[in-house]
């Protein structure tokens, strides 16, 4: 088997925003710049640098981006009241709600409560039933971008078998719709396997692409997979170390143990992130598009 290709959503992420430049000047033209609302709550530190990277972004390709913070205590009326404001508001054609929110606070309530034309992650019950169907409106961010970053290096899942591990309606469950849809870059069969499972090991050793979702640091190892699996790493964890920062971020994939049995795999850092923020301002400029 040779080396371990990798696939750098870095890379990858670059030809998305140098299409979406042309799609910005051209919607700008118009008059209509396209905007983002997101709505931080508490000081979880992996929240704070999520939403922090994600504004950058939208204000370096000359987007609107305002990030509205709330304390930790913040009442689900007030944030449902905000939300009311920003769905009547012109200036945001995407809000997103950066999850996740303390015990007090309802996601579903809160998820609903969000216009899902302006549903730039994908989580509203309405643009998750398109999903199923196969008719999407916004397709959430991590799963699309794991798509795209598979089309960008040409590998194909159509007639594959794809292993995700994990549930979460973020990203585990979506990417295992998508990948088993009946459309271009999906037609794969799907398998979720999760806490719930017995013997993954099992499934994984089954996978021609597993995808782990879990946040569970190198969980992953190489013995888990068949030889030449494409491996996608979701997971982005903090381990302590005696570095500066005091912490070092690593995925759900031993990456040493896959070398030379994967055929390919994303790195942490520098793999799916990146596609997501790149996703978002995808389905942002979407979402603007579709009111001109
Ligand atoms: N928390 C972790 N991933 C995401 C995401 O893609 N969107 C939102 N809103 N919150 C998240």
């Amino acid at each position: 088997m040779p080396d371990t290709l990798i696939l750098s959503g870095k890379v990858a992420a670059e030809t998305v925003y140098t299409d979406l430049s042309i799609r910005v000047g051209s919607i700008i033209k118009k008059g209509v710049k396209p905007g983002l609302a997101a709505i931080l709550v508490g000081d979880d530190p992996a929240s704070n640098v999520y939403v922090r990277s994600k504004t950058k972004r939208f204000r370096s390709m000359g987007l609107h981006s305002d990030t509205i913070t709330f304390h930790e205590d913040v009442s689900e009326d007030e944030l449902l009241l905000t939300i009311d404001s920003l769905n009547h508001d012109k200036s945001f054609h995407g809000i997103l709600v950066q999850f996740p929110l303390p015990e007090q606070i309802n996601s579903q309530n809160i998820i609903r409560s969000i216009l899902p034309e302006k549903d730039v992650d994908g989580f509203h019950p309405e643009n998750v039933g398109l999903l199923t169907m196969g008719s999407p409106r916004f397709i959430p961010c991590t799963p699309k971008g794991i798509i795209r970053l598979l089309s960008q290096y040409e590998i194909e899942l159509s007639g594959k078998h794809v292993v995700v591990i994990g549930r979460s309606n973020i990203v585990g469950r979506p990417i295992s719709i998508l990948t088993s849809l009946k459309s271009a870059g999906a037609n794969a069969t799907s398998t979720i396997c999760h806490s719930g499972t017995i013997n993954i090991d099992d499934h994984t050793r089954c996978a021609d692409v597993v995808i782990t979702a879990m946040g569970s640091p190198n969980y992953l190892k190489g013995d888990m997979l068949k030889n030449g699996a494409v491996v996608i790493d979701v997971g982005i964890n903090r381990v302590e170390t005696g570095n500066d920062k005091g912490y070092k971020l690593i995925g759900d994939v031993q990456w040493d143990s896959i070398q030379d049995i994967a055929s390919a795999a994303t790195p942490v850092p520098g793999g799916v992130g990146p596609m997501t923020i790149a996703m978002l301002v995808e389905n942002t400029v979407e979402a603007a598009e579709s009111t001109v």
